[in-house]
């Protein structure tokens, strides 16, 4: 397994290799990303393989996968890093008894192995061979001030701890920034990424990713239910399914022994791809009372 990509190509190949189907575009993104070393920006509905991207990336490159997962109120210094309070309180009690001067003890206490490092502290200083991967995952969820500092960080992979000095990067981690759109990221923050919309999948991307997520699912039972998920996604419900969906039903659906759709099946197991009470309502008055409906939904192919 490589630990450079030399073509567009290659990416895609050894992504389904890892089990992860690209396409083109977001292939070339991540091509480009490799070779740019610059961050990528995925945004896209829930569930169409943002995170993926990252933690399959790290086993590709064989490296190891560094996450912050944003939330509201998340700041600079969970997100960075923080002084080990207990630790340097024992070090100072230890230095006391030895008799040591003031000053000797604080540049003792100050320097990184009091620092407890937080995921972009982690992954800037991380002393490993291979740049490690940095997934900061779902930023449309963190407040607009973390945002900000996060883009001086991405910028240019330094940061300053005051008592220490400027720490810099000496091999970039591969950035991976996902977003589900709850609210829009700034401009800024994306112009120093390479951003890719990741859309729900086509008719092929979805088989071919059932057929390698799910060892052992016959073919014609991976077309119908690829079938029956493209049109469901077409009915406008209050959340769409995504592919962990598709994936979960399929999962579900094999563990009861079933490998065709079937009326009372689906609607048993409806559950596993909607998740509104309103939405399985529409779904089973709109269209499963119906009987053209069902039978479209139950005979759709590509
Ligand atoms: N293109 C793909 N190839 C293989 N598996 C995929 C692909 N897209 C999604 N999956 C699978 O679907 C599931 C959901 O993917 P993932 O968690 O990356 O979605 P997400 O976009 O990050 O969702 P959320 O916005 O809810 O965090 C995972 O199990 C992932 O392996
Ligand atoms: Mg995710």
């Amino acid at each position: 397994m490589g630990n450079h990509f030399d073509s567009i190509d290659q990416v895609a190949r050894e992504l389904a290799e890892a089990h992860y189907i690209a396409d083109r575009a977001l292939a070339t993104v991540l091509f480009l990303a490799h070779r740019l070393e610059k961050p990528i920006f995925l945004e896209g509905e829930p569930g169409v393989g943002k995170t993926e991207v990252a933690l399959v990336m790290a086993r590709l490159f064989q490296t190891s996968l560094i996450r912050l997962q944003c939330y509201e109120g998340l700041d600079a210094t969970t997100a960075l890093y923080e002084w080990n309070y207990p630790k340097q309180l024992l070090h100072i009690r230890i230095e006391e008894q030895q008799k040591k001067g003031k000053d000797e003890i604080e540049r003792a206490i100050y320097s990184p192995e009091f620092l407890i490092k937080r995921p972009l502290l982690e992954a800037i200083m991380s002393a490993e061979e291979k740049s490690p991967v940095l997934l900061i995952d779902e930023i449309d969820r963190s407040d607009e001030e973390f945002e900000a500092f996060l883009l001086e960080v991405l910028s240019d992979f330094q940061i300053t701890i005051p008592e220490i000095g400027t720490l810099r990067a000496g091999k970039r981690p591969m950035v991976v920034v996902t977003s589900n759109r709850t609210r829009d990221v700034h401009d800024a923050l994306k112009r120093r990424c390479l951003y890719h919309w990741i859309d729900y999948p086509s008719f092929e991307k979805e088989y071919r990713i059932i057929m390698t997520r799910i060892p052992g699912v016959e073919e014609d039972f991976a077309r119908q239910v690829t079938a029956f998920m493209q049109k469901i996604r077409g009915v406008d419900f209050l959340k769409k399914p995504g592919v962990s969906e598709t994936l979960d039903w399929a999962q579900a659906l094999m563990t009861m022994h079933h490998s065709f759709l079937e009326e009372e099946v689906v609607d048993a197991t409806i559950g596993c791809i909607l998740k509104y009470q309103e939405d399985i309502k529409k779904f089973k008055e709109e269209i499963w009372n119906d009987d053209e409906q069902r039978s479209q939904y139950l005979s759709a192919t590509a």
